[in-house]
């Protein structure tokens, strides 16, 4: 964790954030995550701690709880002290006032204090969304509302104020954030030294999953490691690689400090792409270059989405797969028969950065938000500034199911040749997918360099 300075600064900046909303009165309650049993009660899913507890407590520890008082600032930590028993099982632990130190926190209570607490706060308590049914259920209990009623009771103004800080990293983030795409850039440098035709999917996945592990951290979200390239998102690492086909790595590595990476690579499965697999790999590029040629602050992300989508129309043109204006086929939502999904979406503390907090809240801000098949799935639409981090994924798929679907009903046959796209459908899919900062003066690739060329990619494929 970072200095205990940090958290009360951000704790501070809360409360300034809140006090411009018109809120300076209240306390907020915070609920860190409790371990999550697998299967039965001690057998638990590797413990990961609510990323806004996480922001402004900084302590990766379940069952842990905070409160901070809108008037006076004062934040007090709830938690309780491992018992004799508990130390038998766990080692030694630090005790919760010892915690209370490490995040700047001014006092520390047992657990049970907290519902005489939060009953004091009465009207005035605000919290943010839970995502979790056990946090969602103890926030019925504190405080007294139906389980269905606890979301809409979460506060606006506090999630608006969280947003306006998370969205935002600070020099000390942007180091966190660099360390864990590097990581995340051996896994995928692991998988192109691996790969071979004959292996199983999980003969890679488990080589990007050890590099992960062995880095101190862990996995930032569910490694997908697919010959399925097609489906946007194929868990499951039960097939095998064939000679002549195409492998999709979309893996990233959560540091120790609980940051983020997120790449996607695509390779061939063989030393080398063949003529078609080169022309949409190219094109994925360039639609990415375009794509990041824009990023500077103040730009609609949305318009760096669909510039990339043009680019991928004009392309598609070009081999044949398109026809008709380029403009209209963006504009139409045709162009999203190929690339069905957004470009990006923000990452942070969670790959999917503040989601929690609501989609539209963290991804649009007033940007209005399409119902169009594709741009619907855009994540992240509002303006840029210095500071925020994302990723740029764009990627062509070959949707066997959505052309048969499309075909018959005859959808954009004025944009698409179906009789033309026929014969790319086993092609699969091809993202690439990298993270950004945007600067003052522009933007930067987060992490070290990672030349995704064809030539750099078939000499590690060689
Ligand atoms: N890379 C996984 C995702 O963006 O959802
Ligand atoms: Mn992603």
């Amino acid at each position: 964790m970072f200095d205990s300075t940090v958290y009360s600064s951000r704790r501070d900046a809360l409360r300034r954030g809140l006090a411009s909303r018109a809120l300076a009165d209240g306390t907020i309650l915070f609920l860190g995550n409790r371990e999550s049993p697998m299967n039965y009660p001690d057998n638990c899913y590797g413990f990961r701690q609510d990323s806004s507890f996480l922001y402004f407590f900084g302590i990766a520890l379940p069952c842990l709880a905070a409160t901070l008082d809108l008037g006076s600032g004062k934040a007090t930590l709830y938690g309780d002290d491992a018992t004799m028993d508990d130390i038998v099982w766990t080692g030694p632990q630090s005790t919760t006032a010892e915690l209370a130190a490490l995040c700047a926190t001014a006092a520390s209570r047992p657990r049970a204090a907290l519902a005489a607490d939060v009953r004091r706060a009465g009207a005035a308590l605000l919290y943010l969304p839970p995502y979790r049914a056990d946090s969602r259920a103890e926030l019925a209990e504190l405080t007294g509302r139906p389980y269905a009623a606890v979301n809409a009771g979460a506060s606006l103004p506090l999630v608006e104020a969280a947003i306006a800080l998370r969205e935002v990293k600070s020099p000390l983030e942007i180091a966190e954030m660099d360390k864990a795409v590097a990581v995340t850039v051996d896994m995928h440098k692991a998988a192109l030294s691996t790969a071979r035709a004959g292996m199983l999917e999980s003969d890679v996945y488990g080589r990007v999953a050890q590099v992960a592990y062995a880095s101190g951290g862990g996995l930032s979200f569910p490694v997908i490691a697919t010959t399925r390239g097609a489906t946007l998102h194929a868990h499951g690492h039960d097939r095998r690689l064939e000679q002549g086909g195409l492998f999709l790595l979309d893996a990233g590595a959560e540091g120790a400090s609980g940051y983020a990476g997120d790449l996607s690579t695509s390779f061939p499965v063989g030393p080398s792409f063949d003529e078609r697999q080169r022309a949409i790999y190219e094109l994925v590029l360039r639609m990415h270059r375009k794509a990041c040629s824009m990023l500077a602050p103040g730009l609609k992300y949305r318009d760096a989405h669909l510039a990339a989508a043009r680019e991928g129309v004009l392309g598609l043109k070009d081999l044949g797969l398109m026809r008709g204006d380029p403009d209209e086929a963006v504009g139409s939502g045709a162009y999203a028969f190929f690339f069905p999904c957004g470009l990006g979406h923000m990452i942070g503390l969670d790959v999917h950065d503040m989601e929690d907090y609501g989609e539209i809240l963290v991804g649009y801000e007033g940007t209005e938000r399409s119902e169009l098949f594709g741009l619907k799935s855009l994540r992240l639409a509002k303006a840029l500034k210095p500071g925020m981090t994302f990723t740029v994924e764009p990627g062509l798929y070959f949707i066997p199911e959505l052309y048969a679907k499309w075909e018959a009903e005859g959808r954009f046959a004025g944009f698409i040749d179906y009789a033309a796209v026929k014969p790319w459908l086993g092609l699969g899919g091809i993202r690439n997918e990298e993270d950004w900062l945007v600067t003052e003066a522009g933007a930067r690739r987060l992490g070290p360099e990672f030349d995704k060329s064809v030539a750099a990619i078939e000499r590690m494929r060689g």
